[in-house]
């Protein structure tokens, strides 16, 4: 088969490691292969922290919603929204000047630079995922980066216009993650469609959910919940977590803001 094909089947989430650190040389191609990601305009409005210091590690594991493997990950990158370096780029070029030469406002980063710049720093982190797979090292998305925004943004000092967007933890994977077999996905006519959205109906999502519901462990509780979306609700919807994520993203986009 096709060799990128292949890497791309075959990868999963991996969060066991062995205890064996990732060399210098195979870093520098993990990274070499991050920074050629596609990136709006060219300007690579992101940034990566290597999170190398273990107490950093260890508080991660605990702001991101108590997930101790991060401070395990022999290799944890943290992709940063960034345009705070382009903006003390065009102040230090004198753009201030310029726009009062032409009677102009100065414009600010704004939330639409703050979304490409977050597209940019997802792409080169999956970028990163896919380069990470092809070297056989494993990989793993940490979303609960998004909480605790006042936190992240203390810990590694983040300045106004630089928002922590997505968290990577690398590192070769154990016999048992290797073995694990992948994760289901849903059947393409309910994810891709063709010139227009299509909204399902009940006996849609019946469809759709269908073997989700057959693999479900279900419960004698009555309080129980009653199906895979009531259970989806309760577990990644109104969680504790998710509701946490919100709260601190609405700050991020304030912050940002300036408000
Ligand atoms: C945006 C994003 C956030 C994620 N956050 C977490 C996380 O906080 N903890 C975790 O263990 N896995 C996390 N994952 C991994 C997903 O759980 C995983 O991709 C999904 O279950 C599919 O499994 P697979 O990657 O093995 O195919 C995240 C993935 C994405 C794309």
């Amino acid at each position: 088969m096709n060799q990128v094909l292949e890497v791309l089947l075959k990868r999963k989430s991996v969060r066991a490691y062995e205890d064996r650190p990732i060399s210098a040389e195979v870093r520098a191609q993990l990274l070499t292969a991050t920074l050629r990601a596609p990136t709006a305009g060219n300007q690579m409005l992101y940034s990566i922290i290597e999170v190398s210091d273990q107490a950093l590690k260890d508080k991660l594991a605990v702001t991101c919603d108590n997930q101790p493997f991060i401070a395990q990950a022999p290799l944890v990158w943290l992709f940063l929204a960034d345009y705070q370096r382009w903006f003390d780029y065009f102040l230090v070029s004198g753009v201030q000047e310029l726009c009062d030469r032409r009677g102009l406002t100065l414009r600010m980063p704004q939330e639409g630079d703050m979304l490409l710049a977050c597209c940019d720093a997802l792409i080169a982190a999956q970028q990163a995922v896919i380069a990470a797979e092809g070297l056989g090292i494993g990989s793993c998305y940490i979303g609960d980066i998004l909480e605790d925004y006042e936190t992240h943004r203390e810990m590694f000092k983040l300045p106004q216009y630089v928002a922590p967007i997505g968290l990577l933890c690398f590192g070769y994977p154990t016999q048992e993650q290797i073995d694990r077999p992948l994760t289901p996905r849903f059947d393409d006519k309910f994810i891709v469609f063709e010139n227009q959205y299509q909204r399902l109906d009940a006996a849609g999502f019946d469809e759709m959910f269908s073997e989700r519901e057959k693999n479900r462990r279900k419960s004698d509780n009555p309080d129980a919940p009653a199906n895979f979306g009531q259970a989806m609700y309760l577990r990644k919807f109104s969680a504790d977590f998710s509701v946490e994520m919100s709260r601190s993203v609405g700050v991020m986009l304030k912050a940002w803001a300036g408000e």
